[in-house]
């Protein structure tokens, strides 16, 4: 049975799309959610309807990309809950240019983003999930929000694209490295999911001919839905998947099997 009782999970970005998904399934999983994100009012909002529903949830309020904000994190939530048995590092910003098109600044923000601070928290926390195998013999796991774009080409992605790319080799790079310590690290290839991200970079069309025009491209013959993602991240993040590590799942409706 997947479950998740008792576990303190961190999930960045969680306060829309894919992110709040995830962090109001593993709440009604049995975990103890931690949400992060920019945006202080949509944070709580999530936050209180986690809470109304009976479940646990704390929002922290915060910018992966900012100087300590990982050591602040990790702080923050040792000494309110205790222990991190989870990181879901969904936090993530696309963008849309080739190569040739691409400035220095839209580079290094995509990569400061998808990359760096997945990096930095990821340091941040081995040492804590190192100490919980030693103390009570569980460490933890971390799922990554990688993209079926990690796996497989796309026209004007070259930055996210190669962010992207970089998740999937540091997720299986980590699984080698921190298999002794008991860390899990797996991440979750997202096809294209009905968010914010999906439907604002297609100016001006709208929702439903987004949907169905993409739709008919997808094996499955429709797009993903937040929880689609949701439900394999929570799987990866719970004893369910206690014999898998370095895996990169996708989730895209057999997008990526064409
Ligand atoms: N929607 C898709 O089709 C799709 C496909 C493949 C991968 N993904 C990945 O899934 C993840 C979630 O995307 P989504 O579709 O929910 O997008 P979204 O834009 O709706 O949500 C992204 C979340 O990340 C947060 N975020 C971005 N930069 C941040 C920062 N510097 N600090 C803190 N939070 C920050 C945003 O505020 C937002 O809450 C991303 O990593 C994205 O790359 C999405």
């Amino acid at each position: 049975m997947i479950h998740l009782a008792e576990r303190v999970v961190i999930v960045t970005g969680g306060t829309r799309g894919i992110g709040a998904a995830i962090a109001e399934l593993c709440a009604e999983l049995g975990g103890r959610i931690v949400l992060t994100g920019r945006n202080e009012e949509a944070g709580t909002m999530i936050e209180g309807r986690i809470r109304a529903k009976g479940w646990a949830a704390r929002f922290v309020q915060g910018d992966v990309t900012a100087p300590g904000f990982a050591a602040h994190l990790v702080d923050d939530v040792l000494s309110h809950e205790g222990r991190i048995d989870v990181l879901v590092n969904n936090a993530g910003i696309l963008s849309r240019t080739s190569v040739a098109d691409c400035m220095d600044a839209e580079w290094d923000s995509v990569n400061a983003t998808n990359v760096t601070a997945v990096f930095q928290l990821c340091r941040a926390i081995v040492p804590t999930m190192r100490r919980q195998l030693a103390e009570d013999g569980r460490a933890g796991a971390i799922v990554n929000i990688a993209s079926d774009w990690a796996l497989v080409g796309a026209r004007n992605a070259a930055a996210y694209g190669a962010s992207k790319g970089a998740i999937a080799q540091l997720t299986r790079s980590m699984a080698i490295d921190h298999a002794k310590d008991g860390i899990r690290v797996n991440a979750v290839c997202p096809g294209d999911t009905e968010t914010d991200m999906l439907l604002s970079e297609r100016g001006e069309e709208g929702r439903e001919s987004i949907l169905n025009r993409l739709g008919k491209t997808i094996p499955l013959g429709h797009v993903g839905r937040p929880i689609d993602v949701a439900a394999a991240v929570a799987f990866l993040a719970s004893d369910a998947a206690s014999y898998i590590t370095g895996v990169l799942l996708p989730v895209d409706g057999g997008n990526t099997s064409w």
